[in-house]
Parts: C-alpha cells; structure tokens; sequence
C-alpha cells in the first residue's frame, strides 16, 4: 500500500513526550518557551502513523481481550521474526540463544555498565553523542573517558591514536559506540569497525554497539553492523523496534549477545525482563511486514533532507549541514553566524518558537551546535525551518 507521510497528525493530547511534556521540558531547562504554537523537532520520535500490519497486529491483539503477563517466547514467532529481518536487510543471522529482552535500549546500556565494569572504572563514549550514554555511566558511578570525535569539515572522523591510549588504561573497561552515530551521523565503515573492535579486545574493554538507528539510513547508503564485519565475543549488540516503526512507547529492545558468559552476566543484573503483549505483537508484524513502509519511510526521509540541505543553502547559508549517511538526525552548525551559543538558542527556542536540541547536550565544543529531527510531515519541517531563518 502507498502510505501517506504527508498526513498532518494533531498529537496535542496523547502523552506525546514530543507535543505534550510543556512542564517537564522547561523545568528540565531545555527550553523557557513552550506553548500550542511550539514545533518541537527534538526527541528522535516520528510523526508518522506505523506501518498497517503493526496497526492490525496491535488491533487484533486488543481482541484478545486480556493483557496478563507473557513469556515471548513460548512459539518461536518473535525470535523468528527478529532473525529474519536482521538476516534479510542486514546479512546478519542471529543466533536465537544470544537474544536477550530490554524494555529499552538505554535500559540496556545501564544494565551493561553496572554487569561489565567496577564504580570507578572508565567507559570509552565518542562526543559529540547521545546525552544518555553519559548517563548511563555517570549515574552508575563511573567515568567517562572521551574519545572526541574530529569534525572535518561537518564529516566525522574517529581519533583512532587517542582511542588505543584510552583503551590502554587499565581502568577503562567499557566503550559503548553509537553506530550509526547520533547525532553526527556516519555510518562507521567495516574497517572502522574491525579497527575499534580489535583495539577493545587488544585491551579487554568490552564493546556494546547500540545499533538503534541502523534501519534509518539514507536510501543510497549501507550500514554495517558490528557482527556481520567482526568477531563479537568481546561485544553487545542492541537492537530495537523502537526506532525503525515509530514504537518506542512499546519498549521493545533485543540486546545480542554472543558469548555465553557475557550474556549470564548481562541477565543477571537484568532480572526477568517480558515484553508486554503489544510489544510482542508489534514486533513480530514489524520485522515480518514492515519493509513496505519502511522503505517509503526512507524515500520521504531522504526527501525531507533534500529540502533541509537547499533551505539551508539558500536560506541560512551561515549555518553548516552535512546530509548524515544514518540516522533522521540532522547535526546544524550555527558558528558561521558569529551568534552565541546564548544567542542562537533564543532566536531558535524564544523568537521562532521551535523546539531543538542545544549543542552542549552532546558535549563541550558543540555549543554552536543545534539538533534538529526530520521525521515529520514536509510542511511542518518548512514551517519551523521558515520560522527559524526569519529570525537569523
Ligand atoms: C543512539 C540511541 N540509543 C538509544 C535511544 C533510545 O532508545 P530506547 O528508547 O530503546 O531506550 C536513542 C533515542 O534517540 C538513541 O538515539
């Protein structure tokens, strides 16, 4: 079927952490100004309906009229559905023993800091990157070695001689990689990969590969992921629905992990974690028929960055866009407009009334630096781009 992303969705109302957390985001800090007319373009979260068959799936599920707990896998339909999809889009054929159930990917890397490594001990991130990977360690007691990234010229690169020094620390036990990245979107190629992996095993720093975004590549683009270029006794893998379909509010996250011993040590600080009935039903529906859409998710995707990089070029040419290999993220640099970083946010949040991510969220140096998610209808992306260029 021919889907629709064109269609304008009114969220106001649902618990959309996007369209409806007014309170929460401005006691967080993140902005000062939040109201009806606010276009928030910050979380990475669709304004897409899901693809048909989850819709049914979830539908027929409701019939069924009791959500008691589950056991997922109690037919081999989720593992099946999951490893079909990795194998058919990806070339990776997961083995079903390594699949390990998180009701959320930062769940997960939580979960691996406090299984894989000691408070105090050092766990090697790539800013500028996802806030909650900062997260994940500093709240569990430990601390960050960062491995910044090189931006050349808006392409970033990894700073492989300073990644074997931190490695090499005997307190660093733990790197976790963002592949593909967000928010600077690389896809890493086979022998980034096979490099950063050898340097974690060299010195047994153990590697998970949150591989969230994999899926949301441009249409032209390849992504890798770590297993099928790799040796993955040293690593976990994380995997999710969440982002691909739009389900994040169904928690639905796989986390893969190869060797044994990793993987009792992963469980035992889990605990017993089941997916709810929805999760399961969305999942097997996604990963058996969600190509369709997906698919014309990207062509609209890669649409919506067309028009992002020409708005740019025309409108705000003071502001530096490298169209990302992966990922719906797009990574604005606003140091050519010789603003502050005080400044850009006030014309951005306060004047145009659009709702991004500041730059110094990813980390120190990327305070000229705005985050902006396209996934939204075409006309809402032209409004708040149009909106933001009248104020720059
Ligand atoms: C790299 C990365 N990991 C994890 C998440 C969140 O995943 P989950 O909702 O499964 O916790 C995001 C969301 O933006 C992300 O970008």
């Amino acid at each position: 079927m021919k889907y629709n992303f064109d269609e304008i969705i009114d969220r106001h109302g649902t618990n959309s952490l996007k369209w409806d957390s007014r309170e929460l985001l401005i006691n967080l800090g993140f902005t000062e100004r939040y109201d009806d007319e606010t276009i928030p373009l910050f979380v990475a979260d669709m304004d897409f309906t899901c693809p048909k068959p989850v819709l049914d799936a979830l539908h027929a599920r409701v019939e069924q009229k009791m959500f008691g707990y589950t056991y997922h896998l109690s037919d081999d339909r989720y593992l099946k559905a999951l490893q079909g999809w990795f194998n058919r889009r990806h070339g990776w054929k997961i083995n079903p023993e390594s699949v390990v159930y998180s009701p959320g990917t930062v769940f997960a890397l939580h979960i691996a800091v406090r299984a894989f490594t000691r408070p105090g001990d050092k766990v090697i991130i790539q800013r500028p990157v996802y806030a909650p990977f900062t997260s994940a360690v500093e709240q569990n007691g430990r601390r960050i070695a960062n491995n910044e990234l090189i931006n050349d010229n808006g392409y970033y690169r990894i700073h492989f001689d300073e990644l074997e020094r931190l490695a090499a620390d005997p307190t660093a036990t733990m790197m976790i990689l963002c592949s593909p990245h967000n928010p600077v979107g690389r896809i890493w190629t086979p022998d980034e990969l096979r490099r950063i992996n050898d340097i974690c095993r060299k010195n047994e720093v153990i590697l998970i590969s949150d591989e969230i975004h994999g899926d949301l590549i441009r249409k032209s683009a390849v992504f890798y992921p770590l297993a099928q270029v790799t040796d993955t006794d040293n690593a976990i893998i994380c995997t999710a629905i969440n982002k691909t379909f739009n389900t994040a509010g169904l928690h639905c996250s796989n986390i893969i992990i190869d060797n044994p011993e990793l993987r009792k040590s992963f469980q035992k600080v889990m605990g017993i974690q089941s997916p709810s009935p929805f999760a399961i039903s969305a999942l097997i529906a996604a990963y058996n028929e969600g190509e369709e859409w997906l698919e014309q998710l990207k062509e609209y995707l890669d649409g919506n960055f067309d028009y992002l990089e020409t708005f740019i070029e025309k409108q705000m040419p003071d502001v530096q866009f490298r169209r990302p290999e992966g990922t719906y993220i797009a990574w604005l640099d606003f140091s050519g407009t010789g603003l502050s970083p005080e400044e850009i946010h006030d014309r951005i949040y306060n004047r145009a009334n659009v709702f991004l991510e500041d730059g110094k969220i990813f980390g120190a140096g990327s305070e000229s630096f705005q985050r902006l998610c396209v996934p939204t209808p075409r006309k809402i992306l032209e409004t708040a781009l149009e909106r933001i260029a009248g104020e720059f």
